[in-house]
């Protein structure tokens, strides 16, 4: 079954096309962070105009890089949230209107379903059942997956998200958006042990995470800085990326440590877009090394957000018959 896979619920237009017999045919990927840089964030509308400008043109592009044409697609995967509630309308209506006018079946996914599940567009994917920890900018969880669709909840983030704690560690750093990629950039300079940070919620029993507390003793840190020195040096401030980012490490390995050994599961895969953080993954490798465990993730291009991991997902639930009825399904908060 030939399946076009469309991203759009951020600030990241993907398109990807998925063959459930010959896998991954092709892909393309469009960042609006430029378009976004000088607000210092996502601009909701702006982000909207621009996948509609951006989303059909695409599928087009990757239809041709495959040697395809729309005749040939088979079905349809469309992130139906959560996200922006106007960018999703954009991917939900191009699929409908697409598959409407292809009579073929249409299906919205769920976002965090893509993450969890891009590691398997890899060359080793992992066998079911794993522990996945998912970290994104909106969600920190930590979810033991037997099969498709078949998720348990072990933890999750009570507060701030791992990579928003990263965003706006980054923000008080002088660092512009998406922040986590240039606050890992600027730790390699840090010089270990000048600042120690708490590893939040790992001194009591469970799997849950909150990084507010985190981001407010980051805070402190600078003003302190601050006051000694003015204008902080760019070692200080390396130095504070280090602290931070190992800091959330830390945490992060602590808790994947613990879900291993509380489900018994040998193997663990992480997703979304701080799976994309070097540290992150030594630390986990190193752990898991220690519990002859594996680790599994995606390719960077495939951690942040893309159209190949919806597709992918997609394809599994089209395959097996899901479908939307002739409703455009978009759902801004959307538990998974
Ligand atoms: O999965 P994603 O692309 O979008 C969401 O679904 O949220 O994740 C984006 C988040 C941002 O917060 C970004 O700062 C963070 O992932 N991120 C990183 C790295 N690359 C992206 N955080 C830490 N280290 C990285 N290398
Ligand atoms: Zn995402």
């Amino acid at each position: 079954m030939l399946i076009l896979g469309i991203e759009t619920s951020c600030d990241e237009t993907g398109v990807a096309l998925y063959d459930t017999e010959h896998g991954l045919l092709a892909h393309a990927l469009f960042s609006q962070i430029d378009m976004h840089a000088d607000y210092g964030g996502v601009v909701p509308e702006l982000a909207s105009r621009d996948h509609v400008r951006k989303l059909l043109p695409m599928c087009d592009q990757v239809l041709e890089r495959a040697g395809r044409t729309r005749g040939d697609i088979e079905g349809i995967a469309y992130t139906a949230g959560p996200g922006l509630i106007g960018a999703l309308m954009v991917g939900g209506s191009v699929a409908h209107a697409l598959g409407f006018a292809l009579g073929i079946p249409v299906l919205g996914v769920h976002h965090m379903e893509g993450h969890l599940l891009a590691p398997m567009l890899e060359e080793n994917p992992p066998a079911f059942p794993f522990v996945a920890l998912l970290v994104s900018g909106g969600h920190t969880q930590l979810v033991r997956v037997d099969g498709i669709g078949a998720y348990e909840m072990l933890g999750e983030s009570v507060d701030d998200a791992a990579g928003e704690a990263f965003d706006k560690a980054a923000k008080m750093l002088g660092l512009d958006y998406p922040g986590g990629p240039r606050v890992a950039a600027l730790a390699e300079q840090g010089t270990p042990g000048r600042y120690k940070f708490p590893r939040p919620m790992t001194d009591r029993p469970g799997l849950d995470f909150s990084f507010s507390g985190l981001k407010t003793f980051t805070l402190n840190t600078v003003h302190a800085a601050q006051k000694e020195e003015g204008t902080l040096s760019d070692q200080t401030r390396a130095d504070i990326a280090l602290a931070f980012e190992s800091a959330v490490v830390d945490t992060l390995m602590i808790k994947c440590r613990r879900a291993l050994e509380q489900t018994g599961c040998d193997r663990l895969v992480i997703a979304g877009g701080v799976s994309a953080n070097r540290r992150l993954r030594a630390s986990l490798e190193k752990m898991a090394g220690k519990h002859d465990a594996h680790v599994f993730y995606a390719r960077p291009e495939f951690c942040t957000d893309n159209g190949a991991m919806i597709a992918y997902a997609g394809a599994q639930r089209l395959a097996a018959g899901q479908r939307d009825g002739e409703r455009i399904v978009a759902v801004p908060r959307w538990p998974m």
